[in-house]
């Protein structure tokens, strides 16, 4: 049975372009989306921009422009970047359109009627200049605890204090310099802090559908207790205006979530499909891909929201974690942030990136480190060097001696075929129930446990498997050698059946990574010349005998280490970042600060297919040596190094390691451990890696390596 499933990514700010996290998220969700309509699911997959808010309008004023122009602007941009990176939203609509307005307003409307909107009288500071309530963030003032001068309305950024902007001394507005002054509204409130509602979220959130996580920091705020949320921003206000009020607008994080329904309609509708008939059908499935900073919103505001106003609530919310450049927290005026236009004006494959984030993203709130030395060589010697490969190695033949005809012999023509074409083939057996040469069954046989990898959203797994197979086919091919089979005489009829074999196995992986790589595949499916464009069913299938093929056309080209320099080369434009205040607004304005921690038990380390063979000379280049860290210290820039000084007798050399999560600098000092003593240095920005330490680690936890006792430091591993 077709599942059917209502599919959203975050919307996003509609104050500027997208930046590479968004792009990330879109990722996901696109290849978790593609990966279901191959299974011939029913998808529909929608997002908007989030138009609304004090940012907005105050961004708008800036440039002397209406808030309509600006987010007009920005929303051509985000179309352009998602058509660049081949997310394939069925509908990319806006909360600031006319189903976003009546969906709120009944939403509203309804959560009033069941008695969940209560109305309070609220005391806050207000700019008599600009004549406009301020947002925490637009107030400044001397911290109440340091004394430290020029700090926002929630926090210090000296001592690290959250107050509450009424706490400030000498607060001043952001925007004119005024002093504030206190001043009542009456505001709406959503009753979060109902019974009802309270229980309704434990019984919603602590079920199973979260990530485990995820389910663990819900129920600590659960269990600390939940406060009204205010819904109410007073005019002037870029938003929707409350109805049956004058001045008074929805709170932008209340009409955002609301913007995944008016997506939905919006597409609907266009389609002639009904709207309100889709959502009550119970087969349909609702699920949001989001950040880890939107949690408190789309795990408590959103469901809860959409239970009381008698609406469909979301079957799941799938939380991913933030993206670092290698290693450091992304930060544009610090100079360590990847722009995607950058990336696609440079003319980066944007594939390449795709299959990079792919490869490491798994089903848990971990952040994905963007390493340029790993995309290059994941891109180069992996998806290019063994998946691609497959493919070259084969269509020359096909093209050149065959004029693109396949074999007229099927592959399951078995082993005796082969015996007689070529007497010396070592073809593994063929006695599997299928009667096909052992590679293809085994490729084939890999189908279930991909497909179950990319529902459960472990990408990581499901490429590290198709390139196990990858692997595989190369070395059957390197078995076959067919450039050999092509200079005997008499053979031909050899060379094209396995070169027909070959190419199989090539469009069963292209299947396999069809959700990742969208145009490989169609480009793909134009050289095999297939009648219609591949599904997950078609592993089963094959080429048919005699078929013909189109000239072979480079799929892929590799990643010139140049273009990674263009990418990571701060552009010539680069401005600092804009004053906080006039960013969007805080992930979690109303709810508590939030930190996700690992909860889950360390898992036994997943077990990895053993890599590539290389041969004793290969190994023997490594200058393995016994190391004593003589000292270890925290690097403030990057959260997840630390900077160690490691003693290997002839010399120290300093290496920067990523294990900061598993050890403290305190436990290193003095310990041995293994470093490899002839890497290339490698610059950062906070000084040069000398080389590097080893641990054993699955993505989880990490175990430095250190040798037996007796082991002193420079002694040779080998
Ligand atoms: O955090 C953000 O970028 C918000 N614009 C996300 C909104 S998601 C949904 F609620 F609309
Ligand atoms: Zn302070």
């Amino acid at each position: 049975m077709p599942r059917k499933l209502f599919v959203t990514t975050a919307l996003p700010y509609a104050n500027g372009p997208f930046h590479i996290g968004h792009i990330m998220e879109y990722t996901q969700a696109d290849i978790w989306v593609r990966f279901q309509r191959m299974q011939g699911h029913k998808i529909q997959f929608v997002c908007a921009d989030d138009t609304h808010g004090a940012p907005i309008m105050l961004k708008a004023e800036a440039e002397g422009i209406k808030p309509e122009e600006l987010i007009g602007r920005v929303a051509e941009s985000h179309k352009r970047d998602l058509a660049r990176f081949g997310v394939s939203f069925d509908h990319f609509h806006s909360t600031h359109s006319d189903e976003n307005r009546q969906l709120a307003g009944d939403i509203f409307a309804a959560l009033k009627d069941a008695g969940f909107i209560a109305n309070r009288t609220i005391e806050q500071f207000f700019d008599p200049v600009k004549g406009m309530f301020l947002p925490d963030r637009y107030i400044k003032g001397e911290c109440p605890k340091c004394g430290a001068k020029d700090q926002y309305g929630d926090s210090c950024e000296a001592c690290g204090a959250v107050y509450a902007p009424t706490d400030l001394k000498e607060p001043f507005s952001a925007l004119t310099g005024a002093k504030p002054v206190m001043k009542k509204s009456e505001h709406f409130f959503f009753r979060l802090s109902d019974p009802r509602c309270v229980e309704f979220l434990r019984g919603w959130t602590q079920g199973g559908r979260l990530q485990p996580e995820v389910a663990n920091k819900v129920r600590e705020w659960l269990d600390s207790g939940l406060n009204d949320w205010d819904i109410t921003r007073d005019a002037p206000y870029f938003g929707i205006e409350i109805p049956g009020t004058k001045g008074k607008y929805f709170y932008v994080w209340l009409d955002a979530p609301i913007g995944y329904l008016a997506a939905l309609k919006s597409h609907l509708d266009r389609k002639g499909v009904d709207f309100a008939k889709y959502l009550a059908d119970p087969k349909v499935e609702q699920v949001h891909f989001i950040g880890k900073d939107i949690i408190y919103f789309h795990t408590l505001f959103w469901p809860a929201m959409l239970k009381f106003a008698g609406r469909k609530v979301p079957d799941n919310v799938f939380v991913h974690g933030f993206i670092t450049l290698s290693g450091e927290k992304m930060s544009k005026s610090r100079g360590v942030s990847i722009s995607p236009q950058r990336y696609a004006d440079l003319g980066l494959n944007p594939e390449w990136f795709r299959y990079y984030i792919a490869a490491k993203l798994n089903a848990h709130v971990e952040d994905l480190d963007f390493n340029p030395d790993d995309f290059l060589a994941r891109v180069n010697s992996d998806l290019v060097g063994k998946y691609v490969n497959i493919a070259s190695r084969a269509a020359g033949f096909i093209a050149k001696r065959f004029n693109g005809k396949l074999s007229d012999e099927p592959l399951s023509a078995g082993r005796e075929l082969r015996h007689k074409l070529r007497g010396n083939v070592s073809a593994p057996a063929a006695d599997n129930e299928e009667q096909v040469p052992a590679i293809l069954f085994e490729v084939r046989s890999f189908a279930d446990q991909i497909a179950a990898d990319y529902d459960a959203r472990e990408f990581g797994k499901a490429i590290r498997q198709v390139m196990f197979l990858a692997d595989r086919v190369n070395q059957y091919v390197d078995e076959q050698k067919p450039w050999e089979i092509a200079k005997e005489s008499g053979q031909e009829p050899a060379l094209q059946w396995f070169c027909t074999l070959y190419l199989e196995l090539f469009r069963i992986l292209t299947i396999y990574l069809k959700p990742v790589l969208p145009k490989v595949a169609e480009d793909v499916e134009a050289f095999l010349a297939l009648a219609k464009p591949l599904a997950w069913e078609d592993v089963g299938d094959a080429l048919k005998p005699g078929h013909a093929v189109q000239p072979y056309r480079h799929l892929l080209s590799r990643i010139d280490p140049k273009q990674i320099e263009q990418l990571l080369e701060p552009p010539a434009e680069s401005k600092p970042e804009p004053a906080k205040g006039s960013q969007a607004p805080p992930a979690s304005p109303d709810g508590p600060e939030f930190k996700l921690e690992p909860v889950e038990p360390p898992k036994p380390a997943p077990i990895l297919p053993v890599g590539e063979t290389i041969s004793i000379d290969d190994f023997g280049k490594i200058d393995l040596r016994v190391a004593r860290i003589v000292d270890a210290e925290l690097v403030p820039e990057a959260e997840k190094l630390l900077r160690l000084t490691l003693d290997i007798g002839v010399e120290t050399r300093t290496v920067f390691a990523g294990i900061r999560s598993a050890y403290t600098p305190k436990e290193l000092v003095g310990r041995l451990t293994i470093m490899v003593a002839n890497l290339a240095p490698r610059k950062m920005r906070f000084g040069e890696s000398q080389g590097m330490v080893l641990a054993a680690g699955d993505g989880n936890s990490i175990f430095l390596l250190s040798p037996d006792a007796g082991a002193t430091p420079g002694m040779r591993i080998k």
